[in-house]
């Protein structure tokens, strides 16, 4: 698994861009079932995060034919799902030039769109699986509630005002899982025509569980859900950055939002290596334990963060919770006890295989 920095300024030695740059993320967009269930989804999302700082805000999109056969398509293959993840950049045509000189699928070329608010231009590039990366440039500031041509949703569901608030700010990190094989080859797809920056990567050592890894890494040992579930490669979870992780579990719990669980083991043991750290954890390890919230942690800082239960139909994507005290990492040292949970979630549903010598899947048992 490895995780891309659109941060230029990171101590990497990463091509740097000539001309433009990939600010923040923009926007995900979710492609789900039926027009109902677009609105309870939509529901379902904005239960679970905050509406005022751009993550997972929703909108409606009327689609033409051609892209309802579309989206058709994509659903019987992939279920509901993200299936573009939207960065805002600087000089989109330059940055679009440069990933089609090598090698890139062009979705889209660049376009143009304004309404009375504002002007933006807009490029899709392909990525992994069916995924893909809309990139935005505002040509002029934009006012309006979000992009050209969205409107607020008609009906707004009255229980929303009665929910705690999530404290979710922004989107912190997205992790796509990928097929045997397929990590590096996407790694460099990202480094050669995104000019994204290695930032952080793991190994096998870091997440070997005794039955289970992630596909992207080489240990066929296992038969993980991601990429069997969805088709192939796609999002596997969406983080989103707290600024107080512990309220915000209190209230996603109130509103419904199911959490893997780590066992109490892994308390002990953290509750043991925090007696040589070199930091100090403000939060109450015991309030930790109760809400079931992960830490890693090195010499300068440490970091908070919980898993979400697949929030699809199909065992797919899930979301994350994060809160960063000093340390810009991502969890790695989480990365096991992330695993071992899904498996246990994997497990009670009764779906956890393992693959025989000969490659074959059998049950778990
Ligand atoms: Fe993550």
């Amino acid at each position: 698994m490895a995780v891309y920095s659109l941060w230029t300024s990171y101590i990497d030695k990463g091509e740097k861009h000539v001309r433009g740059k990939f600010v923040r993320f923009h926007h995900v967009t979710f492609w789900v079932g039926n027009a109902k269930q677009v609105k309870e989804s939509a529901y379902y999302y904005t239960f679970n995060c905050q509406q005022n700082m751009g993550v997972l805000n929703i909108f409606r999109h009327t689609l033409n034919k051609m892209n309802r056969l579309k989206m058709g398509e994509h659903l019987m293959k992939h279920g509901d799902g993200v299936k573009d993840i939207g960065f805002q950049v600087e000089d989109c045509d330059f940055l679009i030039k440069t990933a089609k000189e090598r090698g890139a699928v062009i979705v889209r070329e660049p376009w143009e769109e304004r309404d009375g608010q504002g002007w933006v231009k807009y490029a899709v590039v392909q990525t992994y699986g069916d995924t893909t990366h809309t990139l935005i440039e505002y040509l002029s500031p934009y006012k309006g509630l979000f992009l050209p041509g969205y409107k607020e949703p008609l009906f707004r569901d009255p229980l929303l005002a009665t929910l705690p608030p999530a404290g979710l700010n922004f989107i912190d990190h997205l992790v796509g899982n990928q097929p045997d094989d397929h990590m590096v080859p996407i790694s460099d797809w990202y480094q050669k025509c995104s000019l994204f920056h290695w930032f952080w990567s793991i190994d096998d050592k870091q997440i070997h569980t005794q039955y289970s890894s992630l596909r992207s890494i080489k240990m066929p040992i296992n038969k993980p859900e991601y990429v069997d579930y969805n088709g192939g490669p796609g999002v596997q979870h969406i983080a989103l950055n707290t600024s107080d992780i512990i309220q915000a579990v209190v209230n996603l719990r109130a509103r419904g939002m199911e959490f893997l669980s780590a066992p109490n083991m892994y308390y002990n043991a953290l509750r043991q290596n925090l007696k040589t750290a070199k930091i100090k954890v403000k939060e109450d390890l015991d309030r930790l334990q109760e809400l079931k919230i992960l830490l890693d942690f090195d010499d300068k800082g440490y970091l908070l963060q919980i898993f979400t239960k697949p929030v699809q139909d199909r065992p797919t994507l899930f979301l994350e919770a994060i809160q960063h005290n000093n340390h810009s990492g991502l969890g790695a040292g989480n990365f096991k006890s992330l695993f071992e949970a899904i498996e246990k979630d994997q497990e009670a549903r009764g779906n956890l295989t393992v693959l025989t010598p000969k490659g074959q899947s059998k049950a778990f048992n």
